[in-house]
């Protein structure tokens, strides 16, 4: 009963101590803008003056796409909401929403903690012989 009593409380505090270093990794990420919520990476100032004149930053920073997905999502919004053309910052806009809202960036922030190491892994059952 002890030793497992113990094993249990140490799992436990391991566990406890792990989910702090989970959250400091997310700490190095680069800061948001207090306004807008907005990642203040290369083409935040383009993304937070065009893209929050007729809605909340809350449109786009709860949004994951691919950057096909964002250029879509703008045509769109040319085409039936009256959004203008970006011209030359189109391109600079699409990079940001790409590395910032992608779909990776969705999923990580979903998922918060990453797979198992390989070695951390259960063995994988025997390949049964071909027939
Ligand atoms: C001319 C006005 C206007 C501007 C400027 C504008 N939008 Fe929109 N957008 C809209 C409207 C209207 C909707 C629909 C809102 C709703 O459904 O409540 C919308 C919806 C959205 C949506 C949700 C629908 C979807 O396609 O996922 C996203 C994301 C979005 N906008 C991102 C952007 C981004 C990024 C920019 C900057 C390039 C931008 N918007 C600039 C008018 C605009």
């Amino acid at each position: 009963m002890k030793p497992n009593f113990l094993r249990n409380a140490l799992g436990a505090l391991l566990l406890v101590l792990a989910f702090p270093a989970a959250h400091a990794q997310g700490a190095s990420a680069p800061p948001t803008d207090a306004e807008t919520g907005l990642v203040m990476a290369p083409g935040y100032p383009m993304v937070k003056a065009y893209c929050t004149l007729c809605h909340s930053a809350k449109l786009v920073t709860q949004a994951g796409k691919t950057r096909d997905g964002w250029v879509e999502s703008i045509r769109w919004m040319q085409r039936t909401q009256g959004l203008f053309d970006l011209g030359s910052f189109e391109g600079e806009i699409l990079d940001y929403l790409a590395a910032q809202y992608g779909i990776k960036a969705q999923m990580g922030g979903m998922l918060k903690l990453p797979p198992l190491a390989a070695e951390l892994m259960p063995p994988l059952p025997p390949v049964s012989a071909p027939r």
